[in-house]
């Protein structure tokens, strides 16, 4: 797993928890003494772990804890490599860039590095389906991520419809997008 979620991850857990509250994820981990920097890839295995001990210093499911954490991620990702996102996108356009972006940022830690299979489709002017599969079984956090770029670009994603899929770790999800600027004519 790339450092830029794993050290954003500790940073989410400073803040809502408070700064003390690493040090008992990180023994909980079985991580002691180990730091996380956002330029460097760590095993999955050690993400995995680090997200069960959060799990259990916050009492959240893990589905809730990754969908908030997919939130909140999204704003230092987006300053983090604004230069990769032109100027005039817009969710829409980031989310169907999506598996590009992934890919971009892997690539520059290390160049045989696979991302997350995350393919965006649009299904209708403002309908996006994501189909998400990853061993990492992460989806939840794609709740989060999407809402989270939908506020960072003033619009809002509401979610359609959701599904698992047959292998583990594979989800469907289908989001509508609205722009949160209406113009005179659509208030009346
Ligand atoms: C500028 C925007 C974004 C950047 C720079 C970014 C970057 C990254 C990076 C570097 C990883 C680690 C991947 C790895 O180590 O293999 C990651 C993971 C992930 N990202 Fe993004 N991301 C962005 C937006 C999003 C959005 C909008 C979504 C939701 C559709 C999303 C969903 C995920 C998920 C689910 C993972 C976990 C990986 C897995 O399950 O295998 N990301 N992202």
């Amino acid at each position: 797993m790339h450092g830029v979620i794993v050290s954003n991850f500790k940073t989410y857990l400073d803040e809502f928890l408070g700064a003390d509250a690493w040090g008992d994820v990180i023994a909980g981990a079985g991580l002691d003494g180990k730091t996380y920097l956002p330029v460097a890839l760590y095993p999955d295995a050690e993400m995995e772990a680090l997200l069960e001990a959060a799990v259990n210093a916050t009492g959240l499911r893990r589905e809730d804890l990754l969908a908030d954490f997919g939130e909140w991620v999204i704003g230092p990702l987006v300053r983090m490599y604004q230069a990769m996102i032109p100027a005039d996108w817009g969710t829409q356009a980031l989310l169907l860039n999506m598996q590009t972006i992934h890919e971009r940022v892997l690539k520059l830690k290390d160049p045989a590095a696979s991302a997350p299979n995350i393919q965006v489709r649009q299904c209708g002017e403002d309908t996006l389906e994501i189909h998400y599969l990853s061993h990492r079984n992460m989806a939840p956090m794609i709740l989060g991520a999407v809402k989270g770029l939908a506020e960072h670009f003033q619009e809002t994603a509401l979610l359609l419809a959701a599904e698992d899929g047959e292998q583990e770790g594979e989800c469907r999800f289908l989001f509508q997008l609205q722009s949160q600027c209406f113009s005179a004519q659509d208030v009346g």
